[in-house]
């Protein structure tokens, strides 16, 4: 994502460019080393990527369509092969069978190279089912345990922030995926009765903490390995600073939770000394994504509180129609789940009139995930020639055009 890159996990945890062993994937010393085997078809020994999609509910089958037709133009240019298998998770399903996921859907999914979800979220299913039995059960069964969110405004793109633009709305969350509040810690005492006591509880383990943390400054060091951050005063970067990683906690209340995040944070910061290391509350972070968005530059925080700051985000962004994350495994052989964050939309389905963008961003992310680095930057390029020349409005019914044609013109720009 041309600034916001998101690297290639393979790269970042092996320390080089390695396959997942599926035998597609060759480099060209694998190539050589096969000498003496005919190579009778070199079309079939192209790079191959199996990616397993989920459509899902509401606008996500329309949006993933459209970012099919990117991720194919993009392969067809840069010469990798992507082989896709349709899974029918979400509501429909679920009012057929009475099923979230099939026992086997787990054991299934962890033999592709990456999932690319559209939506989940049915309006005659109760709140909770779908989002606990699909989209929660796979970012914690598949220990995606970052939830990778770019806030990044696209030029053309209207922000209801005044005066800002491009370069002052460009920063990346780092959200812990697997714990927090989201852990299913708690339950209820004495329930339906006056003394009903209801406890929700965050659990935060060093495991989780430092796993997401040293994500997140590895991140932030790859991010500015050619220039500095511009927000860096000359004097830290004459002192080697090259960009910053701000903690977004509530070390005044939280005083076990988030001292815990506080302590590592420091803790794990001394081994990565080109990274300033900044705090802020999350509710004056809230503030601060509205008055000075150009503060940021890579955010970490909890499961909770990143889920309520990207959406603030996404506002300042210029709406979910084009806000997009990446749910990472980023160990050895994970795999990871790229998807809009917004919902499935379900008034405006069927219509034609959602934007895909963000889910076709979502579909860059995974392509550079996977080691396509030039093919996403190529996307991100298509979509910001369409925000900055074409669209009229990033809401959904006022693009000037209809889903599709909004996925043609990206198609048009990869190609
Ligand atoms: C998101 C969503 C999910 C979350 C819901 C649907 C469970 O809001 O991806 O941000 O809270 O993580
Ligand atoms: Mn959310």
């Amino acid at each position: 994502m041309l600034r916001r890159s998101v690297g290639s996990q393979r790269e970042q945890a092996a320390g080089g460019l390695h396959s997942r062993g599926r035998g597609l994937k060759l480099s060209p010393s694998r190539l050589s080393s096969l000498a003496g085997e005919k190579v009778r078809n070199p079309v079939a020994m192209a790079r191959t990527y199996r990616i397993a999609i989920l459509p899902g509910d509401g606008t996500g089958p329309e949006v993933i369509a459209e970012g099919r037709k990117a991720l194919q133009a993009a392969a067809r240019r840069f010469g990798f092969a992507l082989e896709t298998h349709d899974f029918d998770f979400g509501g429909e399903r679920y009012k057929r069978t009475g099923e979230c996921l099939p026992d086997s859907a787990i054991a299934e999914l962890r033999g592709f190279e990456a999932i690319y979800l559209g939506a989940i979220g049915h309006p005659e299913v109760k709140p909770g089912i779908l989002e606990k039995g699909i989209l929660l059960r796979l970012r914690f069964e598949l220990d995606q345990y970052i939830n990778l969110r770019p806030v990044k405004l696209f030029p053309g793109v209207e922000t209801p922030i005044k005066g800002k633009g491009p370069a002052e709305i460009n920063f990346t969350v780092v959200r812990e995926n697997t714990e927090g509040l989201y852990a299913g810690a708690g339950g209820f005492l004495r329930r339906e009765t006056p003394q009903e006591i209801a406890l929700q509880t965050s659990v935060n383990t060093r495991h989780g903490v430092d796993r997401c943390l040293r994500y997140a400054f590895a991140y932030a060091e790859r991010l500015h390995e050619r220039e500095p951050w511009r927000g860096l005063r000359p004097e830290e970067i004459e002192a080697g600073l090259r960009s910053q990683l701000t903690l977004v906690g509530k070390t005044n209340v939280l005083t076990f939770a988030s001292d815990l995040w506080e302590r590592r944070f420091h803790a794990l910061g001394a081994e990565h000394p080109t990274v300033k290391r900044d705090y802020a509350h999350v509710d004056a972070a809230c503030m601060w994504f509205v008055k000075n968005p150009e503060w940021f530059d890579v955010i970490v925080t909890d499961n909770m509180f990143g889920d309520i700051i990207t959406d603030l985000g996404a506002m300042i962004q210029g709406g979910m129609g084009i806000a997009a994350g990446g749910n990472l495994n980023p160990e050895p052989g994970g795999v990871s789940m790229f998807e809009p964050i917004g919902g499935s939309a379900p008034r405006y389905a069927g219509q034609g009139v959602i934007n895909p963008l963000a889910a076709i961003c979502a579909g860059a992310m995974m392509l550079e995930t996977l080691g396509e680095r030039a093919a996403a930057e190529a996307i991100e390029r298509a979509v910001a020639g369409v925000t900055a020349a074409k669209l009229k409005s990033l809401a959904a019914g006022r693009m000037g055009f209809s889903t599709s044609q909004v996925g043609d013109l990206v198609a048009e720009g990869v190609a």
